[in-house]
């Protein structure tokens, strides 16, 4: 949700914000702006309502004079509409600073109130206008904009990154965080701020991350950070493990396309270095390994397609490792006083790792005297910060707003921790463990055989559908998640009715829903599943056939059983049953994609959405 640059340095700082703008775009595309101090010290700013092109032909019709110091931000709107007015930057102390803000202020109406009484004249409908306002003023007692700042974030509730630069003070960006994601960028003579490193990885790799409540002050040649009582404090400095060519388009239509023909490299990269000899070996979990040995209770936690990951992960866990798994979704968990003590390990999945309801969650964990380990795809990330450890998930860049690639890697690593855990508790053979690791290695090829032999077929399915209305999708077990995940995309990308349900729930009610011509998605486990769970899906697409549904069959290559009964099977390779969900999901990310293309709709970034919900 909303995404922050900065800069100060020799270069143009229109050129580093728009691109770093461009690169943030997917944190959210309500309006976009930018506020530079030009060479001879004068403010200039830019808004536009609309996505960044909006701003980039307001920059060519009206230019303002570049400088070496300035801040961009893309807006996804909270507090008032996506309106010219209400994007960011906001002003204060008479115009002389600009401010622009991620996270939402929840005091700002007392303090509007306070401000307005103090002669404040307000122009926008935004919290964020607030902490302007209250910047500029205590400017303007201090004459020191890093002292501004500590004292107005001493004023604010709620969750915030904000940036700073004053007219008076050129050279210099001010940051602060809380409960809200900022980074820092080391440069040689420049140094830069992003809400996260893809917003200056196109001129550094070296990083550094910003703790919690924490104000950083950047000049071309040094960087400071002191926590809000004022005192220095410590920040780990860190590579970025990817280059900027890994977060461009390069020659896809979308994003989304190029992320699931990165689904192959999503799970071989989240298995690299971490298989050994047929076991499994995370050294990054080392110095949790006696509590991992100890704990009673596993409790997954996630939003949206990451508690999908972690369903599939309970699946997983609970039969290699024997240990109950609970999987919930983030904002619930937190506010039901759930029961967990020093041996809960709370796994929180999230790509981003600033996912505020996971964040809040965690903390509350934390709290509860639960181990915590986070499964995250953002080197620097908040969530992963705060935990006892981190199992990074190595899917690379995920660009367009819509999960693809991070799923398949979630659930890798969700793997990866069950093999781990049983591991450690015994549970599996060493043989029974190497021989689920070389059939979750064989996984990368067989995607990479789908994306290349499904995809036309699907494309063609999907534009037949274009003007469909509603879509149902069946999965059992590990097929169930799946089948959630599908019914996602497909809201999201496509702006269809769509639902997932567990094929054994349909009798309990949601076949009600099926009439003549109702699409359903059907996950089929594999007929080689020993719970024979095969064979009771098949005949729930009887049952609905029989009722005039219209099916598609995502199945095993080689399954005849469903082929009278489908209208459609696209097949998918034979894998492990516990593995399907890496394989069946690839099919409907394909699916969601094509049929938001057929209608026109841009599939990287959808309406309403941002990626990274750094707002509960
Ligand atoms: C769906 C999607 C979202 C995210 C959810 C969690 O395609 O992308 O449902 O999965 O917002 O985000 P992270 O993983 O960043 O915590």
């Amino acid at each position: 949700m909303c995404g922050i640059v900065g800069y100060v340095g020799p270069g143009s700082s229109l050129e580093v914000l728009v691109g770093g703008l461009k690169r943030l775009e997917y944190r959210g595309y309500d309006s976009a702006g930018v506020a530079v101090l030009s060479r001879d010290g004068e403010l200039g700013a830019r808004k536009r309502s609309g996505k960044l092109g909006m701003l980039v032909d307001e920059l060519a019709e009206n230019p303002i004079h570049d400088g070496g110091t300035g801040i961009g931000h893309t807006r996804w709107a909270t507090h008032g509409g996506p309106t010219d007015v209400n994007a960011h930057p906001h002003f204060g102390d008479g115009g002389k600073l600009a401010l622009i803000h991620n996270g939402i202020i929840e005091n700002f109406s007392e303090l509007k109130a306070e401000l307005a009484d103090a002669g404040e004249v307000f122009e926008s409908e935004t919290d964020s206008e607030v902490a302007a306002l209250l910047v500029g003023r205590a400017y303007r007692e201090t004459g020191d904009l890093t002292e501004a700042m500590r004292r107005s974030v001493a004023r604010l509730d709620g969750a915030f990154t904000l940036l700073a630069v004053h007219q008076d003070a050129p050279g210099v960006v001010v940051g602060a965080r809380r409960s809200s994601p900022l980074v820092i960028g080391l440069g040689e003579g420049e140094n830069f701020l992003g809400s996260d490193v893809a917003a200056f990885v196109e001129h550094t790799r070296r990083a550094m991350e910003i703790g919690e409540d924490q104000i950083v002050t950047i000049r071309p040649d040094s960087v400071e950070v002191i926590d809000f009582a004022g005192a220095p404090a410590d920040s780990k400095e860190f590579e970025v493990a990817w280059d900027a060519s890994a977060a461009e388009k390069g020659g896809w239509p979308s994003f989304m396309k190029k992320e699931i023909s990165e689904e192959p490299e999503a799970v071989a990269n989240t298995l690299l270095g971490r298989v050994h000899d047929g076991a499994v070996t995370l050294t990054e979990l080392d110095g949790v390994a006696e509590a991992l040995a100890g704990v009673t209770r596993v409790v997954i936690l996630g939003c949206g397609t990451a508690s999908y990951a972690g369903m599939v992960g309970k699946y997983a866990i609970e039969a290699w490792a024997r240990i109950p798994v609970d999987v919930e979704l983030s904002h619930e968990f937190r506010y039901r006083d759930p029961v967990i003590d020093e041996k809960t390990l709370v796994v929180s999945v999230s790509q981003s790792g600033e996912t505020m309801d996971t964040l809040m969650a965690v903390r509350y964990a934390r709290q509860a005297g639960a181990r915590t380990l986070s499964i995250c795809n953002t080197q620097g990330a908040t969530i992963p910060r705060e935990s006892d450890a981190v199992l990074y998930t190595h899917a690379g860049p995920e660009v367009a707003v819509a999960s693809t690639k991070a799923f398949v890697a979630q659930v890798t690593a969700l793997y990866l921790l069950g093999l781990h855990l049983a591991t450690l508790r015994g549970t599996l053979t060493e043989a029974e463990i190497a021989g689920q690791l070389t059939e979750l290695e064989a996984v990368p090829a067989k995607i990479g055989q789908i994306v290349e032999s499904a995809s036309g077929r699907i494309a063609e399915l999907a534009h037949w559908m274009s003007d469909t209305q509603s879509v149902l999708f069946l999965g059992r077990h590990v097929g169930y998640p799946v089948a959630l995940e599908g019914a996602l995309k497909l809201k999201e990308l496509a702006y269809i009715h769509a639902e997932g349900f567990a094929a054994g729930e349909l009798k309990h009610g949601p076949i009600a829903l099926i009439e003549p011509g109702q699409i359903v998605f059907v996950v089929v486990p594999s007929p080689r599943d020993p719970k024979s769970l095969h064979k009771k899906v098949v005949s729930n697409i009887q049952e609905i056939r029989a009722r005039g549904a219209r099916v598609i069959a995502i199945a095993e290559l080689g399954d005849v059983a469903v082929v009278p009964f489908a209208d459609e099977v696209v097949r998918v390779p034979l894998a492990e049953p516990f593995f399907e969900p890496l394989l069946s999901v690839v099919p409907l990310h394909i699916f969601g994609m094509e049929l938001a293309t057929a209608k026109g709709l841009d599939v990287d970034q959808p309406r309403n959405l941002a990626k990274s919900v750094t707002v509960e």
